[in-house]
């Protein structure tokens, strides 16, 4: 039996079992699923065997990270990636990947045990990814697994518009509410100033080192809802509330988006969510709503992983509609994970933008909530 590590909500261990479960390309070995999911539970978590793992990591070690600036060549490693994702991916996670398209389907994914790079150099103190990061171990398994639920893209105010983005402190930018900090970060969905259809569906955390211990914690957002008052979820549904550009956006002043709602309806029974770290209210009724809501959020229940503490890297990856997120303090010591964020809409994105393919790097500002006719309207 596998005695992956299983945290609950407070960083308790779980009693729950590792159940093996057959079939995967390659080997015939068993991968383990944790059967560990309460009704509430968000996240399905997986540990790979070992000898998935090395088999994936010396398909890895042939592949090398391109330059970001090189659009053509991120395509190309990207196709790369994705084919030794589909070869060494075990057929239960690759399904489970793939059916957080579909109503539902899985919210989030916490996977132990992947490749990691033989020898990292020490976490970067700019954002961004070091000259002495001598192989693409971990760019190659993040940005080849999270393609089997969307494409890799970002937005050009942040880090760069780089696709794999560094997350570890910055010294100069420690105090700041946004990746770059060490001080707590409240739950959030990344980047709600953006309009739904041009916001990260999904979200991917590479955990490569994580010396303080600092925990990743995640929230279902429907039964988070669920368990509102009514009154409450209706005030919410309205458009009545404004939401400030994340600190990570490179933005010369605070850039607040036109008044809109924090549930929205999906069409599928469930409901998505825009939550930034700093919002107020378009009236004094939506302002009591989002000081409710904003009580309700540090009392709910939420489940935590610690990604980058154990001897494999770790991944990370939920939705960023139906899941919302937050982090513990980074308290001394090194911590850096890679980032991805993903879409099925990059075609429709860049029709918004005017760009074409090989683009994967937008402006934020074309595409946040109150855009109009090539203006921006109702910021503040
Ligand atoms: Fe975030």
């Amino acid at each position: 039996m596998n005695s992956s590590k299983n945290l609950l909500p407070c960083g308790r261990k779980s009693s729950i079992l590792d159940v093996p479960i057959p079939g995967f390309p390659g080997t015939g070995v068993p991968i383990h699923e944790t059967r560990g999911r309460s009704r509430t539970s968000a996240i399905r978590r997986f540990t790979l065997p070992d000898v998935v793992r090395k088999a994936w990591e010396t398909d890895a070690l042939e592949l090398a990270y391109p330059d970001p600036s090189d659009r053509n060549g991120f395509e190309r490693f990207e196709r790369e990636a994705v084919a030794v994702a589909a070869k060494n991916c075990p057929a239960e996670i690759t399904a489970a990947m793939q059916s957080m398209k579909t109503p539902g389907g899985e919210v989030a994914l916490y996977i132990q045990n992947l490749p990691r790079d033989p020898k990292l150099p020490q976490p970067p103190h700019d954002g961004v990814r070091p000259i002495s990061k001598e192989t693409s171990v971990s760019e190659t398994v993040l940005v080849g697994i999270t393609n089997f639920d969307g494409e890799v893209f970002a937005y050009k105010e942040e880090k760069d518009g780089r696709p794999v983005q560094e997350i570890a402190p910055v010294p100069r930018s420690e105090r700041k509410a946004s990746n770059e900090g060490r001080a707590v970060l409240g739950f959030h969905i990344d980047d709600s100033i953006v309009m739904p259809c041009a916001r990260p569906k999904g979200l991917g955390l590479y955990g490569l080192r994580n010396d303080p211990l600092t925990p990743t914690h995640v929230l279902d957002v429907n039964a988070f809802h669920a368990s509102l008052p009514a009154w409450l979820q209706e005030q919410l549904a309205r458009a009545e509330h404004c939401l400030c550009a994340p600190e990570s956006f490179a933005f010369p002043t605070e850039t607040w988006s036109a008044p809109t709602s924090i549930f929205s309806p999906t069409g599928d029974g469930r409901v998505e969510m825009a939550l930034s770290i700093k919002m107020r209210g378009d009236n004094e009724r939506a302002q009591h709503a989002l000081d409710v809501v904003t009580s309700a959020l540090e009392r709910a229940p939420f489940e935590s992983v610690i990604l980058g503490a154990g001897s494999g890297a770790d991944l990370l990856y939920f939705s960023n509609r139906f899941v919302a997120h937050s982090r513990g303090m980074i308290s001394t010591g090194a911590r850096w994970l890679q980032r991805v964020f993903t879409t099925p809409n990059l075609d429709k994105i860049r029709k918004m933008t005017g760009t074409m393919a090989p683009t994967r790097s937008f402006e934020a500002r074309q595409l946040m909530m109150g855009h109009s006719g090539g203006a921006c309207t109702r910021y503040s």
